[in-house]
């Protein structure tokens, strides 16, 4: 699932396993690690933990090398499935991240030719392929002629022994190369190698790089080509807990720095013009908004909000589930979320609405992701790096986004409404809540015994409780459904007794007295109700068992303040629980595969 590869004057192993560390909370089952030494290519594989991994991989010498670590697509978690996968001759290593689309036909041939497999994996082809092409007397050129055999996307790095040298190369697939001075590192990201280095260059689909210590020297379509260096935003700090349990706690508690870093992008000065990115088109007949898990939930919040501020047909669609009739043709603006910026499915949901002639717009969180290569232009949340797999300040600050977006497309509208006002005393809001937790935790204690539960909202509040709900199943294993609440009567009403707890959350909006109402019928048939609202709202106060405060708040910034509060309590249901909160099972941080 994650490739690295270094070359370089230092031992390869500590540099390897250190970068891949940082990256196992992003999904892993497995381990691997390949060296280049004075009798050949050195491979340890492990099962377990990365710790593990690392006692049993210490003792392998070499400063050039490739480590891997695993999420199984093809083939089930053992150690001949880890990565690397080598040829038949022992001379070439690979590691392999992406999907081989025709591996079994690749597989069949090479057999017939009598290639001897060790694993069930797709990506042992690669290996055997470019030994197929020569690759023990020339690896670029046997590489380039494997990659045009290969469908699929892949980023791969190949370690080859006589030569001493580490060939990468990607389609579609996420690959970085960092430069240091004399030195190399290859990384599906930046966090992986952020201690290491400041510049970086990523590569772009269908590149193949040598990567020496002195650099790299890159071909695609067989010409050489330049890539641009890129300096590095982010620091190595960023990526530490600084003091924090856990990743998760840290970055709920960066969130209003990040809303203020990501409201600055698009809120200049007064009296100066917008410092949002000039939008691919500028008066859109219609917007399609794309994005996968918790980027789906903020691109059914800019549903709601842009179709209010717009008046013309905006729809928010899982890039999954695109079909055809999702498409409204030219004019119109497809806005992708990702915080990754490499999730596979929204990458080719993107990919399809621009074939069917839309702009296109990625809100991203990473920096030459590839989304922001296929996007005609990007606007950046300014997040920093995000560790925990289950997302919070990236979501919040693609809310902000979005309303950056809405501030610019619909300029009176959102004028209006107070948008520019409201995201400035944003930050400080969210910092009350994270100051006082107690009431928090306590009901997340309440919480954790149970099996399932429900969070009910209405409006704006409806894609808040969805991302609740996803964050109780993501790191508490809590069944947990975000419902509109007037849903609740067409079937979840059979659910409820005393063990199904239900939030509410209550807005000062349009939807109020219906909420106030859904809380009365709910709680006649068995269930706590724990509401989320305002500090001086008495009246939910006297309807819920409990009431969790938050600061006073206009109804587009409600949704955000609500969240923090689910993240909140669903960390501490978590810890409660006893889940390993950065790391669920089962779960990986960005699904580059579709
Ligand atoms: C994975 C992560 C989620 C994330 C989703 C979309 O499933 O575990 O936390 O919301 O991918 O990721 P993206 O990087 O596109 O926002």
């Amino acid at each position: 699932m994650r490739n690295l590869g270094y070359v370089g004057y230092r031992p390869a192993v500590p540099v390897l396993l250190n970068s891949l560390e940082r990256v196992t909370y992003r999904g892993y089952d497995s381990f691997g690690v390949a060296l280049v030494d004075h009798n050949g290519i050195e491979m340890v594989k492990s099962l377990g933990t990365v710790e593990e991994h690392r006692k049993r991989a210490e003792h392998l010498q070499g400063s050039i090398g490739i480590d891997h670590t695993r999420w199984a697509t093809v083939g089930g978690v053992s150690e001949a499935n880890a990565h690397p996968h080598m040829d038949c001759t022992g001379d070439i290593a690979i590691v392999h991240n992406g999907d081989i689309d025709n591996f079994r036909h690749l597989k069949q041939r090479l057999q017939s030719e009598g290639h001897v497999f060790k694993s069930e994996t797709d990506s042992e082809v690669i290996a055997h392929l470019i030994e197929a092409h020569g690759g023990r007397q020339s690896l670029v050129k046997a590489t380039k002629k494997a990659l045009k055999e290969l469908e699929g996307p892949l980023a791969v790095a190949v370690l080859h022994r006589p030569s001493r040298q580490l060939v990468v190369a990607r389609r579609e697939s996420p690959l970085v190369i960092g430069l240091g001075e004399g030195e190399t590192f290859v990384a599906s990201d930046v966090p992986a190698i952020l201690p290491y280095i400041h510049r970086v260059v990523y590569l772009e689909d269908g590149d193949i790089a040598l990567a020496s210590e002195s650099g790299i020297t890159v071909w695609n379509s067989g010409q050489e080509v330049t890539r641009s260096v890129h300096q590095v935003a982010w620091s190595a700090d960023q990526i530490s807990k600084a003091g924090y349990d856990h990743f998760m706690l840290k970055e709920i508690h960066e969130q209003p720095q990040a809303i203020h870093d990501t409201a600055a992008e698009g809120l200049p000065a007064a009296g100066q013009a917008s410092a949002t990115p000039m939008l691919p088109v500028e008066d859109p007949s219609a917007v399609l908004l794309l994005g996968c898990g918790t980027s789906y939930h903020a691109a059914l919040l800019g549903e709601q909000v842009l179709s209010s501020m717009l008046g013309i047909p905006v729809s928010a669609r899982v890039a999954s589930e695109l079909h055809e009739g999702a498409f409204q043709g030219p004019g119109s603006l497809a806005v992708a979320f990702s915080q990754s910026g490499e999730t596979s499915d929204t990458i080719t949901a993107l990919r399809r609405a621009k074939d069917s002639g839309y702009r296109s717009l990625a809100i991203t969180n990473v920096m030459g992701s590839s989304i922001t290569r296929l996007a005609d232009s990007t606007l950046y949340t300014r997040a920093g790096p995000e560790v925990a797999v289950a997302s919070t300040k990236s979501f919040v600050s693609q809310v902000v986004a979005l309303y950056l977006l809405a501030l610019h497309l619909a300029p009176e509208r959102a004028k209006a409404a107070g948008i520019r006002q409201q995201l400035r005393s944003l930050p400080s809001k969210v910092g009350q809540i994270l100051a006082n937790t107690e009431a928090i935790e306590a009901a997340a204690r309440g919480l954790a015994p149970f099996q399932h539960m429900f969070i009910v909202a209405k409006g704006l509040g409806v894609p808040v409780a969805m991302e609740g709900a996803l964050k109780f199943k993501e790191v508490a294993y809590l069944h947990t459904e975000g419902y509109p609440a007037g849903e609740l009567k067409h079937g979840p009403f059979a659910m409820l007794d005393q063990n199904t707890p239900v939030i509410a959350l209550v807005g000062n909006d349009q939807h109020r007295t219906r909420m106030l109402t859904a809380i009365k019928e709910i709680k006649a048939r068995g269930p706590q109700v724990i509401a989320v609202a305002d500090r001086d709202d008495a009246e939910t106060a006297a309807f819920a068992d409990v009431v969790i405060p938050i600061p006073r708040s206009d109804v587009f910034m409600a949704p955000v303040l609500q969240t923090v509060v689910l993240q909140l309590m669903s960390y501490y249901t978590a810890r409660e629980r006893g889940c390993p909160i950065d790391r669920p099972r089962n779960l990986a941080k960005s699904v580059t595969v579709p």
